[in-house]
Order: structure tokens, then C-alpha cells, then sequence
């Protein structure tokens, strides 16, 4: 069983139509959409935006269906001059940007429940997921950190500092959060984003524009994935 979270309904949709729905369990506020889809045993949800909402969908989702491994997938903000609009992210790891107990000495980012920073997605996901992505999917294709928090960017000087701090490459309101349930419960986990917005001054214009594009771009991506996961 392999278990699949968005955020919003743009993020989903497209997977909905091509999965074979089974049926569905609605448990704390999140329907779980369980089927087939390329083959595969899945669960599908639309978890909501934010840290959060996120974390209750994936818990829930591993107690339920003990999934062996959790996609995220959907959009963010690109982040640096290599990363446009259109292209995809995998993720080589996590943070959480808005986590910040530095003011007690620990590191921006850090996350006591775990004592660290980074939540790195094992490089052998990371390497399936983007060599399935050089095949099917129509765009530029990076690796590298993800930075989540409860925060839409639309900020140039935020941008920067979320490279300077932890070198991200994207950012996004969910995987940093799905990622740490993940890590707690031993649950494995991978993130993968098509940019919809660079995160900067025009990322509010660029956001509802590009969004449902680049969304339904992962689908053919994840159908690609499943089988050799
Ligand atoms: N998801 C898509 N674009 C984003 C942005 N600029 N900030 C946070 N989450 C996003």
C-alpha cells in the first residue's frame, strides 16, 4: 500500500481521475480514497493546506493503512535563479523554515522531537523518482531541500534567507510536516513539487495562475513511480 497526500483539491483531482476507486473512509475531517491506480495498491488524500492539517492527515493515513511508503506531491514556490516555473522538485530532504527555537541556542530549523534539522529522503526515492521524471515529465527536472512552512512566500528577501539558512531550493506549506510524522512513526517518505510561483514579489499573480498546470504535471510522474517503488 502506498499513500499519496496533497494539499488542495488541484493537487488531487487529476490522481482521483486516473486511480480505481475501491473505496473511501472519511476520519478526522480527511477522506481516504483507496483504490488502484498503474496497478499499485494506494491510498489518496487531500489533506488540507498547512503544517498542521497535514500532520493529522498523515498520521491518521499511517494508522489506518500502515502504509510502506508516503508521497507528497504538488505545487511550490521555486526557489533561486535555476529553479522556474514548470519545472519539478524532488526533494533530498526537509525543514521546517517556520520551526525556530534560536533563541534557546538551537539552530534555526530545528525540531527537538527528532534533534535535528534536515529530514533526508533516502538517495536511492530520490534517484527513482527523478531518473522516472527524466522519462515522462515535460520540464526541468532538480533535486535538492525543500523548506515547509505555515507561510505562503511571495517575498524576495524571506527567499534568500530560506536559501541562506538551509540551501532550499523550494518552498511549500506541507512536506516538512508529512515528512516528521513520517520519521517518527519509521514510515518511509518523498516529496515531489512542480513550481507554480517563484516565491517572490509576483508569486501571488504567478500562484493562481500556474497552479493547476503545474499540479496535474505530477500525475503522469506518480503513475510512473508507483510501479517501481
Ligand atoms: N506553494 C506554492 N507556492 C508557494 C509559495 N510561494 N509559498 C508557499 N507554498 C507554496
Amino acid at each position: 500500500m502506498i499513500g499519496i497526500i496533497g494539499a488542495m483539491e488541484v493537487e488531487v483531482e487529476q490522481l482521483l481521475g486516473n486511480m480505481q476507486e475501491t473505496g473511501s473512509k472519511a476520519v478526522s475531517g480527511v477522506c481516504f480514497h483507496e483504490g488502484t491506480m498503474a496497478g499499485v495498491q494506494c491510498v489518496v488524500a487531500q489533506c488540507g493546506i498547512g503544517k498542521v492539517a497535514a500532520a493529522v492527515c498523515t498520521q491518521t493515513m499511517i494508522l489506518l493503512y500502515h502504509p510502506q511508503v508516503i508521497l507528497c506531491e504538488g505545487v511550490a514556490g521555486g526557489i533561486g535563479k535555476d529553479v522556474h516555473i514548470g519545472d519539478l522538485v524532488v526533494a533530498t530532504s526537509l525543514v521546517q523554515h517556520d520551526m525556530d527555537s534560536s533563541a534557546l541556542g538551537d539552530p534555526v530549523g530545528f525540531i527537538s522531537a527528532l534533534q535535528k534539522v534536515q529530514m533526508p529522503v533516502p538517495s536511492q526515492t530520490v534517484a527513482l523518482i527523478a531518473d522516472c521524471a527524466q522519462d515522462v515529465y515535460e520540464g526541468h527536472v532538480c533535486k535538492g531541500v525543500i523548506a515547509t512552512g505555515d507561510q505562503f512566500i511571495a517575498n524576495n528577501d524571506k527567499l534568500h534567507q530560506l536559501a541562506a539558512d538551509f540551501g532550499a531550493v523550494a518552498c511549500e506549506m506541507e512536506g516538512g510536516s508529512i515528512a516528521q510524522v513520517c520519521c517518527m512513526a519509521g514510515v518511509d517518505y518523498a516529496v515531489l513539487r512542480s513550481i507554480s510561483d517563484n516565491g517572490d514579489n509576483d508569486a501571488a499573480v504567478d500562484f493562481p495562475t500556474f497552479a493547476a498546470e503545474s499540479a496535474h504535471k505530477n500525475t503522469a510522474l506518480l503513475l510512473a513511480v508507483l510501479p517501481k517503488l
